[in-house]
């Protein structure tokens, strides 16, 4: 029986929940791997990984080792010294936060967590959710008055898909509700993590993560407009962006795409929006870039459909996970632009190497007869080149294939 001291939780084994739990394992703890999805618990107690990042091999040999235990239910709480929340924080249909997830999960280990459990939340949200939200959760559905919960945030920074940064070699921000709850969570971070970085509150933390994913959105938004306007006045974007980039100093370099996807860079900047106007504020910039985001697949339809020349108006899209690299679909901007093809009275078909189901739609074959290719997302293994070969006009979103014929880039 492992000692309680050295056991943690994890809630939701998703994108950010399951390798975190493998580097724990590594790290020496032993896991519960708590997740309420069936299909998912099946897929992992199976030892088969839901996520690009973990092998399934990895899986499998923590599950043997009995290290890592997957559960589908918050009961095991009762046998952890620490609780990591790494649930989902999307948005509302209004793009409001939707925290719902988060409160039924913390309702959910309230009741197991024991005195002196450390309770962590990495999910993404606005300013003040750990210590106005997650906290007082805690304090109604604890099993008694007596029980005192240490409490931090220390949100998520994974990039999935990265081949260089992983939970190890990426910086951890930190911040608890006091001393002791900011201590413990640095400790546990520690045993994981080459480095992690204390902040004086959860708030500071919490916000930190929204800048550096609104820092994102803006810079995404920015580059897109300037597309836009370049590509009215016919002047080639890319050299733009190519000439701009030979600055050595305080220039980064963003390019211009079919918008933003995925759960982070769409979805956190409008926790700040949100959280602003809560505050009788406006964080116009962020509202702003959203707009323009939002605005960019409706821009490449109007661009795709300017490529047809016929009567006939077959489109394919070629890669439709949200980056290049996964399989994650969520908020993918490659939906907005078949839906406004669609409504425009295209026929839209896909091809993506890394997806197998669509939306409930399945891909078709490098058989099907198109007149036009829209590249949304340069996923590796695409046969942009067989379609180049035949002739078809090709817009590429992505910037990738400018030295095939008949490839036009964005
Ligand atoms: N995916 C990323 O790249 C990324 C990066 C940084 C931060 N984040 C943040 O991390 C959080 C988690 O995101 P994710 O991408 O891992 O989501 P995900 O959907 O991949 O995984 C979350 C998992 O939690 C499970 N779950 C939900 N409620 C549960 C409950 N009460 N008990 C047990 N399991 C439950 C879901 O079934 C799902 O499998 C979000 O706040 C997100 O914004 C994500």
């Amino acid at each position: 029986m492992p000692s309680r001291e050295k056991t943690i939780a994890i809630i939701g084994q998703g994108y950010v929940g399951l390798p975190l739990a493998m580097a724990a394992v590594e790290a020496g703890w032993t896991v519960f791997g708590v997740e309420n999805s069936p299909t998912k618990y099946a897929l992992i107690a199976s030892g088969k990984s839901p996520v690009e990042d973990v092998k399934d091999q990895l899986i499998a040999g923590a599950l043997k080792s009995g290290k890592y235990k997957i559960s589908d239910t918050s009961i095991s709480v009762a046998e952890a010294s620490i609780v990591v929340i790494c649930v989902p924080t999307p948005l509302d249909d209004n793009r409001a936060p939707d925290i719902s997830l988060l409160e039924s999960a913390v309702i959910s280990i309230a009741p197991h967590v024991q005195s002196g459990t450390l309770v962590i939340s990495e999910s993404t949200s606005y300013p003040g959710t750990v210590r106005d939200v997650v906290k007082p959760l805690i304090e109604k559905h604890k099993k008694s008055a007596d029980i005192s919960v240490d409490i931090a945030v220390a949100p998520e920074r994974v990039n999935p898909g990265d081949a260089i940064y992983h939970q190890k070699n990426t910086p951890r921000l930190v911040g608890g509700l006091d001393a002791a709850s900011t201590k413990r969570a640095v400790d546990f971070y520690s045993s994981i993590c080459d480095q992690v970085v204390q902040v004086s509150s959860p708030e500071v933390a919490e916000t930190a993560k929204l800048l550096e994913n609104t820092f994102r959105l803006v810079n995404i938004a920015l580059v897109n407009q300037l597309a836009q306007l370049c590509a009215d006045q016919d002047i080639n974007v890319h050299e733009v962006i190519e000439a701009a980039a030979t600055k050595p100093y305080g220039y980064m370099k963003f390019t211009p795409s079919v918008g933003v996807g995925g759960h982070c860079i769409p979805v956190d900047p409008m926790y700040l929006s949100w959280w602003a106007e809560n505050n009788g504020k406006s964080a116009s910039i962020i509202d702003t870039s959203d707009a323009i985001n939002v605005g960019m697949p409706l821009y490449i339809s109007s661009r795709v459909r300017q490529l047809i020349t016929g009567a006939s108006k077959r489109v394919l899209i070629m890669g439709v996970a949200y980056k290049p690299g996964v399989k994650d679909v969520r908020e993918t901007p490659a939906t907005a632009l078949r839906d406004d093809l669609i409504a425009h009275g295209c026929e839209v078909a896909w091809i993506d190497p890394l997806v197998d189901e669509w939306d409930g739609s399945k891909p078709v074959d490098t058989q099907w007869l198109c007149d036009v290719v829209v590249v949304a997302t340069a996923q590796p293994g695409l046969p942009v080149a067989e379609f180049s070969k035949r002739g078809v006009p090709i817009l590429d979103c992505t910037g990738t294939f400018k030295d095939l014929p008949h490839v036009t880039r964005i």
